[in-house]
């Protein structure tokens, strides 16, 4: 049964598999960024306990996306199982050296995923890949300007109440223009 299927997907077996790991660890960074809004909200930063719940929502579209395009491509997508989220973060500023640290590690995958498609041969996948590797321009550059509000302000005082508001409001801009 599973050489037929094999037989329906211009998929090599290894960029199935790189797919689907990347539709894990989609997964578990919405899962991360869940329960990194769990620990913002617990500790009075309600702004940014919204702005990671929304990370959380968006990781979990990345993760369709690809889920869909294994699917439609005639694959075997796979449902990921995941375990193991951290539940507790040391400070409000870890939670997002975290955050950048996630981001940093999946342009990363998505990059030696192209470099195994260019390898294969896979100009379709590759192609596939593009909105990702674009997408990740932005998802580094709100999680490095949201950690850089921690320098910019400062904690002492009201500092991280005014870091807290200011979080959902930093917008990614492609142009110069506006
Ligand atoms: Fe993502
Ligand atoms: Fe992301």
């Amino acid at each position: 049964m599973k050489d037929l299927l094999r037989l329906r997907t211009s998929l090599t077996e290894e960029i199935e598999k790189v797919l689907n790991d990347q539709i894990k660890m989609e997964a578990e960074a919405s899962a991360m960024y869940l329960a990194m809004s769990s620990w913002c909200d617990r500790n009075g930063f309600d702004f940014s306990a919204g702005y990671f719940k929304k990370q959380s929502d968006e990781e979990r579209e990345h993760m369709l996306r690809l889920f869909k395009f294994v699917s439609d491509m005639g694959g075997r997508a796979v449902s990921p199982d995941i375990s193991g989220i951290q539940i507790e973060f040391e400070t409000f500023k870890s939670v997002f050296e975290q955050a950048l640290q996630q981001e940093i590690a999946v342009t990363q995958s998505f990059n030696r995923m192209a470099d195994k498609c260019m390898k294969a041969k896979d100009f379709v996948t590759f192609t596939f890949l593009q909105w990702f590797l674009k997408e990740q321009i932005e998802e580094e550059y709100v999680a490095r300007r949201a950690l850089e509000l921690f320098e910019i302000i400062g904690e002492e005082g009201t500092g991280q109440y005014e870091i807290d508001k200011r979080v959902p409001k930093i917008k990614y801009e492609d142009t110069y223009e506006d």
